[in-house]
């Protein structure tokens, strides 16, 4: 697979990464999980060069680390190893459709004892990439981003990353440590990125990193009712996932699928190309625990979409209802 570099000091990484979640957490949570496949998911994407693998400590909570952590067992230094700290269960099946409540919490002394447990859990002496999920409102960034900088200086971490966030938080977080990576919902149904961030990103080599890059699967074309939706399943509760919402999605999942089969690539495929034709530095994160879809989205980075694809892509209309 082709490479390219996250941030200017950063670390190699295929342009296709790969997202565990959905392996642990949110999705489909009442069916059985099946870890022998997530696991082969992750050997076989290591095999293509899918080398960046994202996951955090909050994803289960803490069984997607583990799973992450087996899978990885002499393969560490295969693969760029991403995960996040700053998000806690407050409520494991207190939301809607008996999915756990989450709350931030960028408080120092969480961020430092969370390392050590985020370690155990890989089985690993470091990560490749530590992030912030995201931004705690009651805390300054200065301090949570001060305390993961800790976890630089004593070999834990490698590299820092942000999740969600704004410039300004961006800048502030660089005048305290080098910020390599960014992590934002970025897709062709969520676009918010490209007023500020992604260009902010591009101008000083920060790599930014989508995710949910195929629309929590429904730009893959997954989803054209909300009964298609598994129970207990986090896009349940989510209002462009709502039928009358998802009805008027689809035209926005119409124009993907109308592009790949003019240029005979999956949807999938077309979405994430589309994606890593915004900058090198920008690598999404597809999320899967199908072998299959694993193989096809790998592919989308051989894929290079003309001038005239892209500018069809970038003519779909906005989504209906927030993400
Ligand atoms: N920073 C944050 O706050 C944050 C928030 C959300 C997610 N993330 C990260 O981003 C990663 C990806 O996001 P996501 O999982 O929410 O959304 P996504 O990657 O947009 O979509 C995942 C869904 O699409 C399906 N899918 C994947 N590839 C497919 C293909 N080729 N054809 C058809 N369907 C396909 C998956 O099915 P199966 O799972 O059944 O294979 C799953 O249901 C996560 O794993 C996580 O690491 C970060």
């Amino acid at each position: 697979m082709r490479n390219t570099t996250l941030g200017t000091r950063g670390p190699r990484v295929g342009v296709i990464g790969l997202g565990a979640m959905g392996m642990s957490f949110l999705y489909d949570m009442a069916a059985p999980r099946d870890e022998a496949t997530s696991v082969s998911v992750i050997h076989q994407a290591l095999d293509l060069g899918v080398t960046l693998i994202d996951t955090a400590d909050v994803y289960g909570p803490h069984t997607n680390e583990e799973l992450v952590g087996r899978a990885l067992t002499g393969r560490r230094d295969r693969a760029v190893l991403a995960t996040k700290v700053g998000r806690v269960v407050v409520d494991p099946t207190g939301g809607p459709d008996n999915l756990p409540i989450l709350a931030g919490n960028g408080r120092p002394e969480h961020i430092r004892a969370s390392i050590d447990a985020s370690l155990r859990r890989l089985n690993t002496d470091h990560v490749d990439l530590y992030q912030l999920h995201r931004v705690d409102p009651q805390v300054p960034i200065e301090e949570t981003w001060g305390a993961m900088a800790e976890a630089v200086a004593a070999g834990k971490a490698r590299h820092l990353g942000l999740s969600e966030v704004t410039v300004e938080q961006i800048q502030r977080a660089r005048a305290v440590h080098p910020v390599t990576t960014v992590q934002s919902e970025f897709s062709l149904w969520t676009r918010g990125v490209q007023a500020e961030v992604l260009p902010y990103c591009r101008q000083h080599g920060i790599g930014l990193l989508p995710y949910s890059p195929l629309g929590r699967g429904f730009l893959a074309g997954r989803f054209t009712s909300f009964d298609q939706l598994p129970h207990n399943d986090h896009r349940r509760r989510l209002p462009r996932f709502q039928q009358d919402n998802l009805w008027a999605n689809l035209a926005i999942a119409a124009k993907v699928r109308e592009v790949a089969d003019r240029i005979e690539a999956t949807p999938a495929q077309v979405a994430l190309a589309w994606l890593v034709a915004q900058g090198p530095h920008v690598v999404p994160i597809p999320g899967t625990k199908t072998p299959a879809y694993l193989v096809d989205n790998a592919g989308a980075a051989d894929l290079r979409l003309s001038p005239a694809d892209l500018a069809d892509l970038d003519a779909v209309p906005p989504a209906v209802g927030a993400r």
